[in-house]
C-alpha cells in the first residue's frame, strides 16, 4: 500500500481512518516521552536441563532475566509489563518496551544475542480466477477440492466477518489439528472463518482484546482473494459484474490482525506468526513488508523460517516500490515473493481531444450522468504554476471551474486525491497522465469525478495538442468493462523489482500474479449503489497478488499433502507462463519484454503447477550452509534457525548453490568469478518412468554447460543431481550490458520444467 495508500483510502471512510491514525500517533508520542520504544530482542535458547523441550513458562522466565532489575520488581505491580510478546515457536526472543540505556545494560547479560527497535512495516496495497484458468466444476479446482481441509492464515488489518464471501456454504468443519481462537465477541466464526485474533497495536500500547474487525478494508480484500466463497452478482459502480470468488473457495481462513492504517508493527507480526504455528495453519499470507534488511534483523524472514520448519508455506508481497531495481521486500529464499501483473480486463475511460484524437485510459468510476458529447475546455495543471501544481497536489489549483484538468502522477497526493483537488477547485473532469517511469501501466481507480488515467505516451500527445491550439478542448468517453487485453498479463510499474539486496545470488521476485484492479470483498459500499451486504472494491498492489498465490499454494497443499513448502514453491515457479495472451513475451510498463527482476519465473499457471513433473526440494536444514555463505556469524544464523550452528564445521555454500528453482549468477572476468560450477537436485513427482532432455538458452556472452543432458527416472520420488557450469565469454560485461537472461529447461513428453537464469555482470 505505502505511497499508493490512497488506493484504498476513500470517501467516507477516509475521515474515520484519519481519526484512527491520529489516535495511534498520540499513543506513540506518549511512549516517546519516557524514552521507551519497542525493541525486538533475540536471545539464546536457555540451556535445557534434562528434557530438551522448554515449556512456554520456562522461556518466559528466561526472557524476564534480561530485563533491568528495577522492572522485574515493579512489573508485578501497577506499572505496565515490559514484555509485550514472548515468542516460543518461530523465534527465541521477545518484544519489550525499553530505553536505549536498558538495552545497553542487557547486552552484557549471558545469552543475549542482539536487539533493535522494531520496524513499522507498510501494507502493500475478481474475474481473476477464470483468467488463471480456474473454472467451476473443472480441472485443477475440482481436482484439488477447492482447497477443502487446508487452513490459510492471513496477517493483515483484520476481517469484516459477516460478508457473504465468508459464508461457510460447502466448507467442511476444520481439521482436528486446528487449535486457534475466534475473538469476535458474540459473533460467530464458522467453517470458513475458523479463527480471528487481534495482535495489532499490542506493542504500540493499544488495548488488547478488541475484536479483529477490519476498519480499513485491506485485510477483508486480501483474505477474500485467497479463500473467499462464491458470491454471485458482485460489482463496483456497476462494473465487472460477475461471481466473486477467491483462489481456494472451500479452504479455511484464520485471520490475524497485525496492521492498522498506521502500519504493521514487527513485534505484532512475529507474535501472530508464533500463534499461527500453534494454531495449525498450513499457509501464511502477508501482504506487507519493509525495505531490505539482513535476514537476522528482519522479523518477517525470521518468523517465516520458523514457519517453514513446521512445514507451513509462506507467501509475501514483493512491495510497490517499482519500477526501480533493488526495491523488493521479503527476499528470503524460504519465502515466496510475489510481484504484480495485470489481468485481461480494462475498465475503460477514453480521453477524446478537440482534434478528434482518442486515447484509451482507465477509471473504475464510470458516471452515467456525464455528457461525453459536450467538449470541455482543457487545461494543463502544470501551466497554472510549478511542478507541485502539475501534480494537482492538495490546495494548488485555481481557475479550473468547469474545465477538464490534465494532472500528472506523482507528488504529494495519491491518484484519487488529485481528482479530489480538481473537484474542490470546481473542475469538471480529470485526465491523469503517467510519469515516464510508469510508462503504459494504468489503473482503474474509484475516482471522485469523471477521470481517464492514460499512459505517459498519451499524456505527451495531449500536452503537445495543448500547445498546438489556443482553445484546447476534451471530453471523456466511458466504455465500461473491456475483456481480452492481449498484453495481459503485463508487469505493473509499481511492482517491486530485484535484484535482491539481501542475497543477490537468489532471483527475486519469484513469481507474479494478478495485482492490478482486483475486485474483492470490502467492508462497506464504495459506490452507494450496492444495498446488499455483498460489498466489493477494486484495488491494486502486490498486496493483491500475494493472496492469489497464497490461495493457489493452499490448492496445491490440498492436492499434494506431502509436498514441502519448497516443493510447492518449485512447482509454482517451474511451470509459470512467460508469454501473454497474445502469445508474445510478457511485457512490463514500457510494453517491452519484462526482465527477470520484474517477473521472476513468470506468471503463475495454477493448473500446470499441480503437475510439475519434477521439483527442486529443499529441507529447512539445507538453508544453514547457504546462510553461512552469506557470511553471517554463527550467532546471527542461530537467530533464524533457533539451533546451534557452527559454520566452520558444516561449511558454507555460495548463494547460487542453494537448490533453488531459478538461477541468479553474479559473473565476473577474473579467474575466480569467470567460471562457476553448481549442482541442482530434482525429484520426480510425475510418472515413475520418465525421461527428461535438456533445453537451454544461454544468457548473453555466457556459456552454460550441463551434465548429464538426459535425466532418466524409474521411480516416483527418485532424485537426480545434475551439474551446471557458467563460463563468461571474453568481453562479457564490457559491452554495457548489465544483465543477461536465459533459461534451463528439462523437457519430457508431458512436462516442461523451466528455471530462469539471470546473470549479473560484475567484476
Ligand atoms: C509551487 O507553487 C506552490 C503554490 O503556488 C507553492 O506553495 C510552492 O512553494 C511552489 N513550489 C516550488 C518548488 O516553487
Ligand atoms: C455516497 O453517499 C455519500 C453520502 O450521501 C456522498 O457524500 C458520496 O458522495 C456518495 N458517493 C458516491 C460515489 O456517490
Ligand atoms: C563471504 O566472504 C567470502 C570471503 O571473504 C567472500 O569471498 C564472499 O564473496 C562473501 N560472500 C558474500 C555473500 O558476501
Ligand atoms: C518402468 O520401466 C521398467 C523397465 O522398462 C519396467 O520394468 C517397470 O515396470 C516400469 N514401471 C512402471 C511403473 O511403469
Ligand atoms: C513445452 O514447451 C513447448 C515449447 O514451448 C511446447 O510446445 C509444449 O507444448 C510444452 N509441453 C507441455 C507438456 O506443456
Amino acid at each position: 500500500m505505502e505511497s499508493k495508500k490512497c488506493v484504498v483510502l476513500q470517501m467516507q471512510i477516509v475521515y474515520l481512518l484519519c481519526l484512527l491514525f491520529m489516535s495511534s500517533l498520540s499513543l506513540a508520542a506518549d511512549e516517546e516521552q519516557n524514552g521507551m520504544q519497542t525493541y525486538i530482542v533475540w536471545v539464546e535458547k536457555p540451556v535445557a536441563q534434562g528434557s530438551s523441550a522448554q515449556s512456554h513458562e520456562d522461556l518466559e522466565s528466561w526472557y524476564q532475566t534480561f530485563l533491568p532489575e528495577s522492572t522485574i520488581a515493579t512489573s508485578n505491580q501497577l506499572s505496565k509489563p515490559r514484555i509485550v510478546h514472548a515468542y516460543h515457536n518461530v523465534a527465541t526472543g521477545f518484544a519489550a518496551k525499553l530505553t536505549p540505556e536498558e538495552v545497553k545494560a542487557m547486552e552484557k547479560k549471558p545469552g543475549f544475542v542482539s536487539a533493535y527497535p522494531e520496524a513499522i512495516l507498510p501494507l502493500h496495497t475478481t474475474h481473476s480466477p477464470n483468467f488463471l484458468g480456474l473454472n467451476q466444476g473443472l480441472g485443477f479446482w475440482k481436482g484439488s477440492n477447492y482447497g477443502k481441509g487446508v487452513i490459510i492464515g492471513v496477517l493483515d488489518t483484520g476481517v469484516s466477518p459477516d460478508h457473504p464471501s465468508f459464508s461457510d456454504a460447502g466448507v467442511p468443519p476444520p481439521p482436528a489439528k486446528w487449535k486457534g481462537k475466534c475473538e469476535f465477541n458474540g459473533r460467530v466464526c464458522n467453517n470458513k472463518l475458523i479463527g480471528a485474533r487481534n495482535f495489532n497495536g499490542i506493542s504500540t500500547g493499544q488495548p488488547a482484546g478488541d475484536p479483529p474487525l477490519d476498519q480499513e478494508g485491506h485485510g477483508t480484500h486480501t483474505s477474500s482473494t485467497a479463500a473467499g466463497n462464491f458470491v454471485k452478482g458482485a460489482a463496483v459502480f456497476g462494473m465487472v459484474k460477475g461471481t466473486a470468488v477467491g483462489m481456494a473457495p472451500y479452504a479455511h481462513l484464520a485471520i490475524y490482525r497485525v496492521c492498522s492504517v498506521a502500519g504493521c508493527a514487527e513485534g505484532d507480526i512475529l507474535a501472530a506468526m508464533d500463534a499461527a504455528v500453534d494454531d495449525g495453519v498450513d499457509v501464511l499470507s502477508l501482504s506487507l513488508g519493509g525495505f531490505s534488511r539482513p535476514f537476522y534483523s528482519d522479523g518477517v524472514a525470521v518468523g517465516a523460517f520458523g514457519a517453514i520448519q513446521k512445514g507451513i508455506f509462506v507467501s509475501c508481497s514483493a512491495g510497490n516500490s517499482g519500477p526501480s531495481y533493488s526495491t523488493s521486500s521479503n527476499e528470503a529464499p524460504w519465502i515466496l515473493t510475489v510481484g504484480a501483473s495485470t489481468i485481461d480486463r480494462n475498465i475503460r475511460a477514453t480521453a477524446r481531444l478537440g482534434n478528434k484524437k482518442e486515447y484509451n485510459g482507465e477509471s473504475l468510476f464510470q458516471p452515467n450522468n456525464f455528457n461525453s458529447k459536450i467538449m470541455l475546455p482543457l487545461v494543463d495543471a502544470g501551466s497554472l504554476g510549478n511542478q507541485t501544481t502539475a501534480f494537482c497536489d492538495p490546495g494548488t489549483l485555481k481557475n479550473v471551474k468547469g474545465k477538464i484538468v490534465l494532472c500528472e502522477r506523482g507528488g504529494a497526493g495519491g491518484r484519487i486525491d488529485k481528482g479530489a483537488e480538481v473537484k474542490r477547485a470546481g473542475g469538471a473532469a480529470m485526465i491523469l497522465m503517467n510519469q515516464r517511469i510508469d510508462g503504459f501501466s494504468t489503473l482503474a481507480d474509484p475516482h471522485v469525478l469523471p477521470t481517464a488515467h492514460v499512459s505517459y505516451n498519451a499524456g505527451l500527445k495531449i500536452k503537445s495538442y495543448l500547445k498546438s491550439t489556443t482553445k484546447p478542448t476534451a471530453t471523456i468517453l466511458f466504455k465500461g468493462t473491456v475483456i481480452g487485453d492481449k498484453h495481459a498479463p503485463s508487469v505493473a510499474s509499481f511492482s517491486s523489482r530485484g535484484p535482491s539486496t539481501a542475497s543477490p545470488g537468489i532471483l527475486k521476485p519469484d513469481i507474479t500474479g494478478p495485482g492490478v484492479s482486483i475486485l474483492a470483498t470490502w467492508p462497506v459500499s464504495v459506490d452507494n449503489a450496492t444495498k446488499s451486504k455483498a460489498t466489493f472494491n477494486i484495488i491494486s498492489g502486490t498486496s493483491m497478488s500475494c493472496p492469489h498465490l497464497s490461495g493457489i499454494a493452499a490448492l496445491l497443499k490440498g492436492s499434494h499433502p506431502d509436498w514441502s513448502p519448497a516443493a510447492i514453491k518449485s512447482a509454482i515457479m517451474t511451470t509459470a507462463d512467460v508469454h501473454n495472451l497474445g502469445g508474445k513475451s510478457i511485457v512490463d510498463q514500457t510494453l517491452k519484454a519484462a526482465d527477470l527482476f520484474a517477473i521472476g519465473a513468470g506468471h503463475v499457471n495454477p493448473s500446470k503447477a499441480n503437475d510439475p513433473g519434477l521439483v527442486y526440494d529443499t529441507q529447512p536444514n539445507n538453508y544453514i550452509q547457504y546462510l553461512c555463505g552469506l557470511n553471517y556469524t554463527d550467532k546471527q544464523i542461530q537467530i533464524i534457525t533457533q539451533q546451534t550452528v557452527d559454520c566452520s564445521k558444516i561449511g558454507a555454500i555460495p548463494e547460487a548453490q542453494l537448490n533453488y528453482p531459478s538461477f541468479s549468477i553474479i559473473i565476473g572476468s577474473n579467474k575466480k568469478t569467470k567460471s562457476q560450477l553448481y549442482t541442482r537436485t530434482v525429484k520426480n513427482v510425475g510418472e515413475a518412468n520418465s525421461t527428461y532432455k535438456l533445453d537451454i538458452l544461454a544468457p548473453h556472452k555466457v556459456d552454460v554447460n550441463v551434465s548429464p543432458e538426459v535425466l532418466k527416472f524409474t521411480k516416483v520420488k527418485q532424485t537426480i543431481t545434475y551439474r551446471v557450469k557458467f563460463v563468461a565469454q571474453d568481453g562479457a560485461g564490457k559491452d554495457g550490458v548489465l544483465f543477461g537472461k536465459g533459461y534451463l529447461r528439462w523437457v519430457s513428453d508431458k512436462h516442461n520444467v523451466t528455471s530462469p537464469i539471470v546473470v549479473i555482470f560484475g567484476s
